[in-house]
C-alpha cells in the first residue's frame, strides 16, 4: 500500500513547546527516504500550520482548548484526506492531544478502524477527571461512544463527535494510570495490556490477545497511534512525561513488525517527540527510535528485506 507522511507541529495539549519540532525532526532523520527505500511509494504531504487563537482561557482545569479543538478539526480532515487517496496515513507529532483528530479522521474514512493505543499512559481522563488539565492526556475520552455523556463539549470542540467504541481500542505498554482512569476502563470494560502484563504473559500472547479483542477475524483497517513514551527512557529520553521500565527496542519493533505484517494497518500517529529535551544524544536516540518504529511497521524487517526484482534460485 502507497504512503502518505503528514506532520503535525502542535504542542497546546500539554505544556512544553520543544514537540513541535517533532516533524521536523522526524524528517531529517530520513524518514521519507527510509519509506522510499522500503520500495513504497511515498508522498509526503508536508506539515499542517495551526492559527493560535490568544483569547483561550482554561475551561475548568483544561488547558488551550480552543486552540486544541481547532486545530484537531483541521488533523481531521487532513487524515481523512490521506486515507481517501487510498494512503496509509503516517502523522507525525506533535503531543498526543492530535490523535482526537487522527481518530476522527481515519474513522471518517474508513468507519470500522480499530485501535492500537502503544503507549505508557492510557490517555482517558476527561476534561472532569484530568488532575493536570494537559488535554494530551484525554484524548481517547473523546473518541469513545461509550464516554459521550461524561465528556463535556468544550469551546473548539463542537465540530466533534465520537468515532469508535470502547471494544474497538486495546492499550499497550501502560505503567502510567491515574486512579479515575482506572476507574473509566473498568466500568466501559476496556482492554488494556500493562507492561506487568507483558512481563507475565509474554508479548506475543499480549498482542495475540490485542489483535483477538479488536480484530478478531484481521480483516479490520488498523490504527497504531505510538506514543514515543511507550518505550524505555534509555530510548526515548527526550519526551515530556517519561516513565521507567518502558518496552524495550525489541519489543518496540516486534510489536509494528507483526501489527504492519497483517497489511491492514491504514494509519500511524508518532507522537510526544520533543527533540529540544534531553541531552543531543538523547534526542539524537529518540527521534532515530521513532524512524526505526516507523520503518518497521511499514516493512523494514530485521531477518532482511528481499529487493523486488530479485529472483530466488
Ligand atoms: N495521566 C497524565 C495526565 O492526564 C499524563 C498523561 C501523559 N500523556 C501523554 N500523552 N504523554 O496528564
Ligand atoms: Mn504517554
Ligand atoms: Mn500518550
Ligand atoms: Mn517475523
Amino acid at each position: 500500500q502507497d504512503v502518505g507522511v503528514i506532520g503535525f507541529p502542535f504542542s497546546k495539549g500539554q505544556p512544553q513547546p520543544g514537540v513541535r519540532s517533532g516533524p521536523a525532526a522526524i524528517r531529517n532523520a530520513g524518514l521519507i527516504e527510509k519509506i522510499h527505500n522500503l520500495e513504497r511509494d511515498v508522498k509526503d504531504y508536508g506539515d499542517l500550520d495551526f492559527e493560535y487563537i490568544a483569547d483561550d482561557p482554561p475551561y475548568g482545569l483544561i488547558k488551550n482548548p480552543r486552540n486544541v479543538g481547532a486545530a484537531n478539526k483541521k488533523i481531521s480532515a487532513a487524515v481523512s484526506n490521506v486515507i481517501n487517496d487510498n494512503r496509509l496515513c503516517i502523522s507525525l507529532g506533535g503531543d498526543h492531544a492530535m490523535s482526537i483528530g487522527t481518530l476522527h479522521g481515519h474513522a471518517t474514512a474508513r468507519p470500522d478502524m480499530c485501535v492500537l493505543w502503544i503507549d505508557a499512559h492510557v490517555d482517558i481522563n476527561t476534561p472532569l477527571t484530568s488532575m493536570t488539565g494537559n488535554i494530551h492526556g484525554t484524548p481517547v475520552s473523546f473518541v469513545v461512544h461509550e464516554l459521550k455523556d461524561y465528556v463535556p463539549v468544550l469551546p473548539g470542540f463542537e465540530w466533534m463527535n465520537t468515532c469508535i467504541h470502547a471494544k474497538d481500542i486495546a492499550f499497550i505498554g501502560v505503567r502510567d494510570i491515574d486512579p479515575g482512569e482506572r476507574y473509566i476502563m473498568e466500568k466501559f470494560g476496556l482492554v488494556c495490556y500493562s507492561i506487568h502484563d507483558i512481563d507475565h504473559l509474554g508479548l506475543v500472547e499480549v498482542l495475540k490477545r490485542a489483535m483477538d479483542n479488536v480484530n478478531p477475524n484481521r480483516d479490520r483497517p488498523i490504527h497504531i497511534s505510538f506514543d514515543i513514551d511507550a518505550l524505555d527512557p534509555l530510548l526515548a529520553q527526550s519526551t515530556g512525561t517519561p516513565v521507567y521500565g518502558g518496552l524495550t527496542f525489541r519489543e518496540g519493533m516486534y510489536i509494528v513488525e507483526e501489527v504492519g505484517s497483517t497489511g491492514m494497518v491504514t494509519g500511524i500517529d508518532m507522537v510526544e517527540v520533543n527533540p529540544e529535551l534531553g541531552t543531543k544524544f538523547e534526542q539524537n536516540v529518540t527521534v532515530n527510535t521513532a524512524v526505526d518504529v516507523l520503518t518497521a511497521a511499514l516493512g523494514k524487517r530485521r531477518h532482511g528485506n528481499i529487493p523486488t526484482g530479485y529472483v530466488l534460485p
